[in-house]
């Protein structure tokens, strides 16, 4: 199930400029091989948060092969850090041609293996963590991000209405993890969060 109106989508989607030569090639091969990635609407909106907050630091949980890491890169400067995470060495091999080819300026760094032992193993603070891991993870992830954040910062989850199957009657046990996830941002008192209905839901937990 959609989350969106078909027809909304695709006027939201048909109005956007394109970017970026690389962006465009990224979304090209996620359409041809039915790979996941947040598409330009989250895309955007991405983008303009590491502008609004003028994070500095990010570190990304589930990367694919780039896309959504590309574009918190390309909204950071040459100061800039960003930690791309992902189990599939060749994916995040695509990631790092894909960054190279884009020239993103900041810092990257591409971690293999499980996004969320990496976010444990990272030295320091972040400004921005998003969240993109298998859902089942999701619970897990809350109060480990919670730990690595500074105070202002943002965690992001995506595909928080997980296609719809959050309202339905039975839920199946991945979707009872994301209703677990979304109950739990608004519960912790650590956080601040909203949930957006763009594309499969994202929601964004402010860290108080
Ligand atoms: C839905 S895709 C999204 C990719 C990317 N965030 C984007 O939007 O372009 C999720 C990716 O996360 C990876 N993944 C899932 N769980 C992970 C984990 N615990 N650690 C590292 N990678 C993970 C999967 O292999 C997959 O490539």
């Amino acid at each position: 199930m959609g989350i969106v109106n078909e027809g909304i989508e695709d006027y939201l989607s048909d109005i956007l400029p394109q970017v970026d030569p690389v962006l465009k090639e990224m979304e090209s091969r996620a359409r041809e091989q039915e790979f996941p990635i947040v598409g330009p609407l989250v895309g955007r909106l991405l983008y303009q948060l590491v502008c609004l907050m003028k994070a500095g630091r990010i570190l990304e949980l589930g990367s694919g092969f780039g896309y959504s890491g590309y574009w918190f890169g390309r909204a950071l400067d040459e100061l800039g850090e960003i930690h791309l995470t992902e189990f599939s060495e060749e994916n995040l091999e695509l990631a790092r041609s894909f960054f190279a080819q884009g020239k993103i300026r900041c810092e990257a760094h591409f971690h293999q293996g499980d996004g969320v032992e990496i976010l444990e193993s990272l030295e320091g603070q972040f400004d921005i963590i998003f969240n993109d891991v298998d859902k089942h993870r999701y619970p897990e992830v809350l109060p480990k991000a919670a730990a690595r954040l500074r105070r202002g910062g943002l965690l992001i989850s995506d595909n928080v209405l997980w296609h719809g199957r959050v309202v339905e009657s039975d839920p199946d046990e991945t979707t009872r993890k994301v209703l677990e996830y979304n109950r739990l941002i608004f519960e912790d008192s650590n956080f601040f969060s909203s949930i957006i209905p763009i594309r499969d839901g994202v929601s964004f937990s402010l860290k108080q």
